[in-house]
């Protein structure tokens, strides 16, 4: 049935909970169809609530057996979304038996199966599908749980208690809101290891894998012991439980769930080996396994009052797991790589219909708040704040963060009052990168007089969805200025803009400087400053900062690029030159060199197009990044094959970042050179690889030069046993389908008996690779959209989350000419009319549509 208007929940009604809970034992029968599921929960009023003597309970799909108040069987009022009971004055035990089908359970939410295996996801409301229960974050209870099944391994959250044949029972001593719930069980492979905290206390880890997986953990394995040890030298945060428990499983939603002392993994997250994964994989799974491990204390010992303060814990994770990256590997190149992630999907999200605040402030399904914005821009700001306050005073409020609050489960504002605190800082101007959306844009002017340099700045931020007026931002702007000779006459300095104009002066200086501003991305901004290309060759060159000197090769790249599409003009030799001394300066990082060597994503030109008022065609942008790749390819000739036999990787495969470095810049020769030499190099490659960087880099150059079709073959024919290796044939193929190809390509792949469009890493394979494929998704027929559309209304009914996620492909249409705007908006009209749609995708394509 359908839900006539969903309602919105809005921050403003928050309310805490009338009772408290002392403990919460849950007792499981398993079975695939018929799951047994006995709670028995202590409430007691709660004296910070107005008193109730009737009680709330959500629940969704379940079959109540039985409910009993202090062992007297009650009957509770029953609805759609829960119950409500008439309960005793004082404290009361609450017990219930609900009968649930996991195996029917397709949305990947609650308890359900995976290749036969028991697995949960409670995350953000998925509880409420196990048991009746107050299904919010604030009510936070210590869980005891017993399993009876006869799977091998029987796994919750905490320390094991009790094993036996076919029953195990586990209790989780720290107080949780449901959402961190999990419970496993299957027929799984540990692979075991330990750790001894700091304190000196052991930690029994296992990562659990299905039978013939195992030889894949050992390096997310030894991410997880490093993750364990930056926490306690970096914020001096120590494990908390005798076990440690990761589980990976197939068919996932998300990424990964940091359920307290049972992470549940997408199994792309955890395994690998060298000939399955590539490089980037290997980042992925040490990056990820870090941020669900952070959790355990920023989200699980610390928690979220209410689904608004979701940036709480993961804009918080993800700048510790930032971080932690930036310590194994490189900053430099981990900050340039966030800020490539960051424009192509926050500033994308921020800039259209999508737009919301890090902290919003009404929603319908929150799993569609799950966002860039919540947590790659939630992550901007707290970098923001401490780069204000500097390192030390940082630390100083986490730990008063730390100690203040442990136990609790908090808001931003609790966030803010322990820097201001710690530091003593006003805050309040600040706070508004909490609730005001969009992406500021910064002008900048100079003028020099007598020895005087002065930068004027103007901020303004666009009007987004529900916000027409907006105030000036805090921003941090991090300056340096070069002489023109190229030395650096002023470090680093930070200028603190409060205001929506205003000017910052240096003195004494004996020419007029070169700026270069906003270094290390110090803010989430817009930089709009008329430059020269000489200028931007120059800081290319000399520049000490390592993201302002990509960034001005990455603004050199995107002016040629325009100036090819607006006028079909041809990239001059300032530009190549620049790009040549990059190529040939050995004392720069190989991973930065293969970052200064990549043109913007063809997305990015659209975004830059619209926002400098030009319509983006699609085919022509596309046009233009492969001619202005075949000009590089030609200019730098000479170079690029002795940089492909320079940064050869000789002995066994590692996945250490200087290894990785190496074959990333190997692989940007190799894709340049294969636009010249008909893919005879990366042919070879493809036979001599030992390993799925150099392999699948070697396939990806030649699928993209419209060859490789032997390849594949072979490919698929080595891989097919391999779930993982083959979602990557089936997103290579999605992603670098020619525009006139897409639609038959899309139409091949979804008919592919491979194409097992209920798991969500296949089916976002195809889709999301189309997704990716810009100017093939946007083909002038529409042919795209109405297939794509069609998988959206035929996932929708089964996996709701995974759908409405999906829709944000279609959230850029209103950048488009207006043949293809109507074009989509009948195409999201079709998905908006399916009888039965899902509140999920309902509510993200009323969004979308505006
Ligand atoms: N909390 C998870 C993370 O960021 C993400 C997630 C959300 C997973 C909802 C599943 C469901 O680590
Ligand atoms: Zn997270």
């Amino acid at each position: 049935m359908k839900d006539a208007a969903p309602r919105a929940v809005l921050l403003s009604d928050y309310a805490p909970y009338p009772f408290e809970i002392d403990e919460v034992r849950l007792t499981f029968r398993l079975d695939p169809h018929a799951t047994r599921v006995l709670a028995r929960i202590a409430f007691r009023p709660n004296p910070a609530a107005e008193p109730s003597r009737t009680m709330r309970l959500d629940g969704e799909a379940l079959k109540l057996l039985s409910a009993l108040i202090d062992g007297e069987e009650v009957e509770p009022r029953l609805d759609d979304t829960g119950l409500t009971v008439d309960v005793p004055d004082g404290a009361f035990v609450w017990e219930a038996e609900v009968e649930i089908s996991p195996a029917d359970n397709t949305a990947l939410e609650g308890l359900y199966m995976s290749n036969g295996m028991y697995c949960t996801q409670c995350e953000a409301e998925g509880f409420r599908k196990i048991t009746y229960y107050p299904n919010r974050p604030d009510v936070m209870a210590p869980f005891h749980v017993r399993i009876d099944g006869e799977a091998p391994v029987l796994l919750s959250n905490g320390n094991p208690v009790h094993f036996g044949e076919a029953f195990a029972e586990w209790h989780d001593p720290w107080p949780k809101p449901a959402y961190l719930f999990a419970l496993v069980a299957g027929d799984l492979v540990a692979h075991p290891d330990t750790f001894t905290t700091k304190s000196g206390l052991p930690v029994a880890l296992n990562i659990y894998v299905r039978p013939g997986d195992e030889g894949k953990a050992d390096y997310a394995m030894d991410a997880l012991k490093r993750s364990m040890r930056w926490d306690e030298e970096t914020y001096g945060r120590e494990y908390d439980l005798d076990v440690f428990n990761i589980v990976a499983v197939d068919d996932f939603n998300m990424g990964a769930m940091e359920n307290k002392g049972l992470n549940i993994f997408n199994s792309k997250y955890v395994l690998a080996s060298p000939e399955t994964a590539t490089d980037r994989d290997y980042e992925l799974i040490e990056g990820i396994i870090a941020h669900e491990y952070f959790h355990n204390w920023t989200g699980n010992r610390i928690t979220c009052r209410d689904w608004f303060q979701l940036c709480l814990k993961e804009g918080l994770t993800v700048f510790r797991d930032r971080e932690f990256t930036g310590d194994q590997r490189s900053h430099a190149v981990k900050r340039i790589d966030d800020v490539v992630m960051l424009r192509a999907r926050q500033f994308r999200e921020d800039n259209g219909p999508l737009s919301h605040p890090v902290r919003p402030s009404s929603y319908i399904e929150i799993n569609n708040f799950y966002t860039a914005t919540v947590y790659e821009k939630g992550a901007e700001v707290i970098g923001m704040l401490k780069r204000l306050v500097g390192d030390e005073a940082y630390h100083r409020a986490l730990d008063l963060y730390f100690e203040r609050h442990d136990g609790q489960a908090c808001t931003v504002e609790d966030w803010l009052a322990v820097f201001q605190d710690a530091t003593g800082r006003d805050l309040h101007a600040f706070s508004h990168w909490y609730t005001q959306s969009g992406t500021p844009r910064l002008r900048v002017l100079e003028e020099f007089e007598d020895g005087t340099y002065t930068l004027h700045f103007q901020q303004e931020t666009p009007p987004t969805p529900g916000q027409d007026e907006k105030g000036p931002q805090v921003l941090p702007i991090a300056v340096g200025l070069l002489s023109p000779e190229g030395d650096e006459i002023v470090p680093t300095t930070l200028l603190e803009m409060t205001e929506s104009e205003q000017s910052f002066t240096f003195e004494g200086l004996s020419e007029k400087p070169v700026p270069s501003l906003l270094r290390g991305f110090s803010a989430p901004v817009i930089l709009d400053r008329a430059t020269s290309t000489e200028e931007r060759a120059f800081l290319l060159a000399n520049d000490t900062d390592p993201f302002t000197k990509w960034e001005a090769g990455r603004a050199l790249a995107r002016d040629v690029l325009i100036r090819m599409v607006t006028d079909d003009a041809q990239p001059g030799p300032a530009y190549l030159d620049a790009l040549e001394r990059v190529a040939r300066d050995d004392t720069l990082d190989p991973a930065f060199r293969s970052l200064a060597l990549a043109l913007p994503s063809d997305d990015d030109m659209a975004q830059a197009l619209a926002d400098g008022g030009v319509t983006p065609d699609p085919l022509r942008i596309n046009a233009a990044n492969r001619a202005l790749n075949q000009k590089i390819a030609e200019h730098l000739s000479d170079v690029l094959p002795q940089i492909y036999e320079a940064m050869e990787v000789v002995g066994p495969y590692t996945p250490d970042p200087k290894a990785a470095g190496r074959r990333s810049l190997r692989q940007t020769a190799l894709a340049l050179m294969s636009r010249t030499d008909g893919g005879k190099r990366a042919a070879r490659q493809f036979e001599t690889a030992d390993n799925m960087t150099e392999q699948m880099g070697a396939i990806t150059c030649l699928v993209r030069i419209g060859e490789g079709a032997d390849q594949l073959d072979a490919f698929f024919r080595q891989w097919d046993h391999d779930r993982l290796v083959l979602d990557k044939w089936f997103a290579l193929q999605a992603g670098l389908a020619k525009p006139g190809d897409t639609a038959d390509t899309m139409r091949r792949l979804t008919e592919h008996p491979n194409f097992d469009w209920k798991n969500p890493n296949r089916f976002r394979s195809v889709i999301g690779g189309i997704a990716g494929n810009h100017a093939g998704f946007h083909e002038p027929s529409g042919a795209v959209y109405e297939q794509v559309i069609d998988w959206l209304v035929r996932l929708d009914p089964l996996n709701p989350q995974t759908t409405a996620r999906m829709t944000t492909m279609f959230e850029t249409w209103h950048r488009y000419d207006t043949d293809r705007q109507e074009m989509i908006r009948a195409a999201l009209g079709r998905l908006r009319a399916t009888e039965g749609l899902s509140r999920d995708t309902g509510e993200m394509v009323a969004r979308i549509l505006g």
